[in-house]
């Protein structure tokens, strides 16, 4: 069984979206799929599905009420696909005890007829999202282009590293008592520069290392950078891949890019995952080829230890961002040429066009300006 948790750092960047979707692509390409909503407290996975929020889910199983684990994986409209949802029994993944989320991991790793577990995790870097995260070493971190997006999925990695650190050195171990050091002052963990941590454990600590090296070369998460607005944003999936390289020592697989895409609004209003509603929607279409690239890389799981195989992968994600903009062009030109979209639609988006032109401009001036006084000030770039 492969596990694909579905992580963010960022909230509102589509992780639900891309969870429901994928597993729905996936089951019709013949997998045994089971999608679970992590977000415990915050669960929104059976509205994008269409699922009848009623039924008992993960809080009520974890309530202690007499739902046995079984009970709470449902059938779903979708042959091949299982739901097992949140519901609002409990407040928040946040909130659950260890024991609670030791629990529902047993519960989840011990379904042994499927061939994905999707996992649809909360935003933030909580421990028990880490811990959900770190289950598989292929986890997928989903992003928008955006400057908060970008940094906060970086972050979200970097504090799985941690995490990662933290569970290889044993308590009470010399390297533990590095990290402790630096949890004390609770500012400079989140600065704390990873390669100089090592450098220490190294020192004082070889053997803890060396177990650290050993689960860090399984980590290999999966990037989907989602809501591109132009095929010039497909270059943030760079950024985040060499700040995770030059300070996690760790490589980041692209999985796909996905445009912002209006028909999502639709569907989501119509409770029809986009899959189903729009099929042939440049969104769905880019879930497609995310499933297809995964299916067809399960005969070769180590792939990601191929850096050739990983740039290849940043290679095609920039020609999707470039053919999907076409396509999305072609659409335009169909839906006028349909009458579908009017002269008067057209106005008003080059109006808001206009306007949010104007607004990056204003910000664009704001941040020369800010930067021309740090640069007299003696400001090195
Ligand atoms: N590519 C896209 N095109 C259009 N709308 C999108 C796209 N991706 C996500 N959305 C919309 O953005 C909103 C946030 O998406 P979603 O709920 O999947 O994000 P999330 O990361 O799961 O959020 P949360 O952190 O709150 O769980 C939803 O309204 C969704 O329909
Ligand atoms: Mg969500």
């Amino acid at each position: 069984m492969r596990i694909l948790p579905i992580a963010s750092g960022k909230g509102g960047v589509g992780k639900s979206l891309v969870a429901a979707n994928l597993s729905i692509a996936l089951a019709q390409a013949g997998k045994s799929v089971v999608l679970v909503d992590l977000d415990l407290g915050a669960s929104s996975l059976h509205l994008i599905l269409g699922f009848n929020a009623r039924k008992h889910g993960l809080g009520t199983y974890l309530s202690g009420a007499k739902v046995r684990f079984e009970d709470i994986i449902y059938p779903t409209d979708y042959p091949n696909l299982r739901f097992v949802p949140g519901d609002a029994e409990i407040p928040g993944l946040a909130n659950i005890s260890y024991r609670q989320k030791t629990q529902i991991a047993k519960r989840l790793l011990a379904i042994d007829d499927a061939d994905y577990l999707v996992l649809d995790l909360g935003a933030g870097t909580g421990a028990n999202i880490l811990d959900f995260f770190l289950l598989s070493g292929r986890g997928i971190v989903v992003t928008a282009p955006t400057l908060t997006a970008t940094l906060n999925a970086y972050l979200f990695l970097k504090n799985a590293v941690f995490r990662l650190m933290w569970d290889s050195f044993k308590p009470r171990s010399k390297a533990r008592a590095v990290l402790e050091s630096l949890k004390k002052d609770g500012a400079s963990l989140q600065r704390a520069y990873i390669p100089e941590i090592l450098g220490r454990v190294s020192e004082v600590d070889p053997a803890s290392r060396a177990a650290f090296d050993m689960r860090m070369s399984k980590l290999s998460p999966r990037l989907v950078l989602n809501m591109l607005e132009d095929p010039k944003d497909a270059d943030k999936a760079q950024k985040i891949r060499r700040s995770c390289r030059e300070y996690l020592g760790m490589d980041l697989e692209h999985l796909g890019i996905i445009y912002r895409d209006d028909l999502q609004d639709v569907a989501l209003g119509s409770r029809i995952p986009i899959i189903r509603y729009k099929p042939q929607s440049v969104l769905s279409q880019a879930i497609y080829r995310i499933a297809d690239k995964l299916v067809s890389s399960e005969g070769d799981e180590d792939a990601f230890l191929d850096p050739e195989y990983l740039d290849d992968s940043y290679g095609a994600a920039d020609t999707e961002a470039e053919a999907d903009f076409e396509a999305k062009m072609d659409y335009v030109e169909e839906l006028l040429s349909s009458g579908a979209l009017t002269q008067g639609d057209l106005i008003e988006t080059v109006r808001m066009q206009q306007y949010e032109l104007g607004q990056i401009r204003k910000e664009n001036a704001f941040l020369k300006a800010k930067m021309a006084k740090a640069l007299s000030q003696g400001f090195k770039v």
